[in-house]
């Protein structure tokens, strides 16, 4: 181990010299004990689990929620073991323990980091109630592909935005007083009753994987690591996170898990992370499956050497760490910080006070206030791509018969999502129930469910489903994926709606009702072949819990949809790679250079095809764009500026813009900020979110909406991989998504 030799906890502070007394009493074995986690999750312990526990050969369990069986692990450990050290006790809640919130990407869609921390908060308070004290979550690797299944546990495809989200997750989670100024004055804590440690993950450049397939190798080169894909794993490092996991994959040539230069260099010795590295689910092991090691005791040799303190689910550290540290192979204080970071947090944790949780502290029934945040979350996450002739809201008045048809409209499961160890399907509302319910005496709703899976290719009922639509003064639609088909290990070539669904959309349009397509699904979808076809579409990702009442207000009018993409559509899967902060090569595409394949003169020489980057059969334009989301109303943005025209280093602008509700309805709107760099030492996207604000206005209600952007805000790491702020001319664009063109610039000037 290299830098970890130093102790991350300093000796005169309370935790420090309570650490060091007890470290001070452990073996080595014991030491080794605590880097080990064990799964366990069978509500039941096995012999052999409890003689390693009494042996102190395990520092954590993860995957065992039975409270009881965690009490007596807990028990074993601190009453059985020699030294009695509590254990910490993981689990992936990630969107949600019981209560079930949206998809983090549809969390994401909210653009709501205070909504974000709330359902955080209300899923630790659920997971602690079963005795964990440590998930991990967020996820914030940044998502650029959505064939990606894991896309659906991200925030996306900007590091602006998962920064803000994830650091707002990481309080929900831990408690507001974590990595806060005020240190212990403030808020909750991760001592207190109802937090729970987090776990920022995967570090790092796991969601860049090729092609879109989970695992696959990440290539990515350092300076677009470091300008996007680790900043959210600095902001959750600012935000106090307890923890890092680090990705299965391999970043240039050598796998995250015996990482130096990702954990050694940047995280610890540029970022000064003093928490917990924990290995992703036997990725220590994995290293010689990669190649990168011959054998398991090569892979614990460059795990550890790297600075990983804890194997998850794997024995390389328990079968040969002594060994390596015997023979001079590890340096003895590398494993004493590692168990120092480890006991730290336990710690912190309060579980030396008392590892025990209340048997009785689990809700028996369903709690109101976190179904509340449930349903608040669903409704801000669903994001309308598309609502002609005023499709959407539906009128009680004007539609006495609604058609509801589709796989989707009544799974208690699918509208869950992925991740849901946890999640009780029971507690499930469905669009139907709360459609029926919402429509009350005055509107007869009909349903045909039509497919009996989103994947199916059985079109035998559609002709039925088609006279239903035919019945009926509005069709809605419920479509897209099954939650199977998303998630870890559920990546997908073709991102198309799965199975007949695009041929039901087509029967559907031919009947001549208003059909609203409402889309359940874990990534951005390729809706090419249905766009056209549909009037509205309202994309509400899989919502959790409380998806019907909240897309029965939306679809009834109740609530005006608010939701923003937090990643770009394409209109086809080949575009993929395609985000809305590229870079702009010297070719850039505009719309006189493009051709499309239809069009081509077969006259014309053929070298004359534009010479831009675009391609012939999809132009380069996404079929949304990232930040995009209508609303029932509308909003009129004018008149950008800024408060100087020039900044210097160390000093700020203010960007503003007015923003008025030019239509009917009261709704939320959340206005963009986006920067571009004209000239860099490397060279800089073609825009940037800096900043979003969410305003609430009534009709025909005006408002400036201002953005303070410090110098540093616009640093950037350049050739030689460290930060800097250039002088040089700026855009800035505010708007409603990130195509908006109300446009000011700026100057960043060296200081006088
Ligand atoms: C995933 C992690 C997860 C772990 C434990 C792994 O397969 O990549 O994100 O936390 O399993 O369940």
């Amino acid at each position: 181990m290299t830098r970890s030799k130093a102790s991350p906890v300093h000796a005169a502070d309370p935790i420090g010299r309570r650490v060091g007394a007890l470290l001070a009493e452990m073996t080595l074995h014991e030491k080794i004990g605590q880097m080990s986690q064990v799964n366990g999750g069978e509500s039941y312990i096995h012999d052999y689990l409890a003689e390693a526990l009494r042996a102190g050969r395990v520092g954590s369990v993860l995957n065992e929620v039975n409270v009881d069986t965690v009490n007596e692990l807990q028990r074993i450990a601190v009453e059985e073991s020699r030294l009695g050290i509590p254990l910490l006790i993981g689990r992936d809640v990630i969107h949600g323990f019981r209560t079930i919130f949206p998809i983090p990407l549809g969390q994401a869609a909210s653009w709501n980091p205070q909504l974000a921390a709330e359902c955080a908060a209300v899923a630790a308070r659920e997971a602690a109630a079963a005795g964990i004290n440590w998930t991990f979550a967020p996820m914030i690797d940044i998502a650029r592909d959505p064939r990606w299944g894991r896309i659906a546990e991200s925030l996306g495809e900007d590091p602006q935005l998962a920064s803000v989200l994830g650091a707002a997750m990481v309080r929900g989670y831990q408690g507001d007083r974590e990595g806060s100024e005020h240190g212990a004055e403030h808020g909750a804590g991760l001592s207190d009753a109802g937090t729970i440690a987090a776990c920022a993950k995967h570090f790092a450049g796991y969601g860049a994987a090729e092609s879109g397939r989970d695992y696959a190798t990440a290539n990515v080169p350092e300076n677009e690591l470091r300008n996007v894909h680790l900043r959210p794993f600095r902001a959750a490092v600012d935000a106090g996170v307890a923890t890092l996991m680090t990705s299965f994959s391999e970043v240039d040539g050598v796998p995250a898990t015996a990482n130096e230069f990702l954990l050694d260099t940047v995280l610890r010795g540029e970022w000064n992370f003093e928490g917990l590295v924990v290995s992703d689910w036997d990725s220590i092991r994995q290293l010689s499956i990669h190649g990168l090691t011959a054998d398991d005791r090569g892979s614990a040799l460059e795990a550890a050497r790297a600075g990983v303190d804890m194997e998850m689910h794997g024995d390389a550290y328990l079968c040969h760490l002594a060994q390596l540290v015997e023979e001079g192979e590890i340096d003895p204080a590398g494993i004493d910080a590692a168990v120092t970071r480890i006991l730290a947090l336990k710690f912190r944790l309060g579980l030396f006070e008392n590892p025990y949780t209340d048997p009785g502290a689990f809700p028996a029934a369903a709690d109101e206030q976190a179904l509340a945040t449930a349903k608040r979350a669903a409704l801000q996450s669903a994001v309308l791509l598309k609502n002609e002739c005023k499709a959407l809201p539906l009128s009680t008045e004007a539609t006495r018969t609604l058609a509801v048809i589709g796989p989707l409209a009544d799974a208690p499961h699918d509208q869950l999502g992925t991740w849901i160890f946890d999640g009780d399907e029971d507690l499930s509302v469905t669009p139907l129930q709360a459609i029926r319910e919402q429509a009350g005496e005055e509107v007869d709703v009909r349903y045909l469910r039509a497919m009996d899976t989103s994947r199916s290719r059985d079109t035998a009922v559609f002709d039925e489903a088609a006279a239903l639509a035919a019945d009926a003064d509005a069709v809605l639609l419920f479509l897209g994926e099954e939650a199977i088909l998303s998630g870890e290990a559920h990546s997908r070539a073709d991102i198309g709606l799965p199975g007949a669904q695009s041929e039901l959309v087509a029967r559907m349009s031919e009947v001549g009702k208003p059909v609203i397509a409402v889309i359940l699904a874990g990534r951005p979808l390729t809706l090419s072949d249905i766009v056209d076809r549909v009037d509205a579409i309202l994309y509400a990702w899989h919502p959790g819990t409380m998806a019907g009442p909240a897309l029965a207000d939306l679809l009834f009018g109740v609530e005006s949809p608010c939701g923003k993409l937090p990643a770009t559509f394409p209109r086809m899967v080949g575009q993929v790679p395609i985000y809305y902060n590229h870079k702009n090569t010297g070719k850039p595409p505009s719309p006189d250079t493009v051709v499309h394949i239809d069009d081509i003169d077969p006259s014309a020489p053929q070298l004359s095809l534009g010479m831009t980057a675009f391609h012939l059969d999809a132009g380069y334009t996404p079929l949304f764009p990232f930040g995009h989301g209508l609303s029932y109303t509308t909003f009129d943005y004018q008149n950008i500026r800024t408060d100087v025209e020039e900044l210097v280093p160390g000093d700020s602008i203010t960007v503003s813009a007015d923003v008025a509700n030019t239509g009917e309805r009261p709704a939320v709107e959340v206005a963009q900020l986006y920067v571009r760099d004209l000239v860099g030492n490397v060279t800089r996207p073609v825009r940037e979110l800096k900043g979003f604000r969410r305003l609430r206005l009534e009709p025909g209600e005006r408002t400036t909406v201002s953005f303070v952007l410090r110098a540093e805000d616009l640093a950037f790491y350049g050739r030689d991989m460290r930060l800097r702020t250039e002088p040089g001319e700026f855009h800035a664009w505010i708007g409603g998504s990130s195509a908006t063109e109300l446009q000011a610039a700026f100057r960043l000037v060296e200081s006088a």
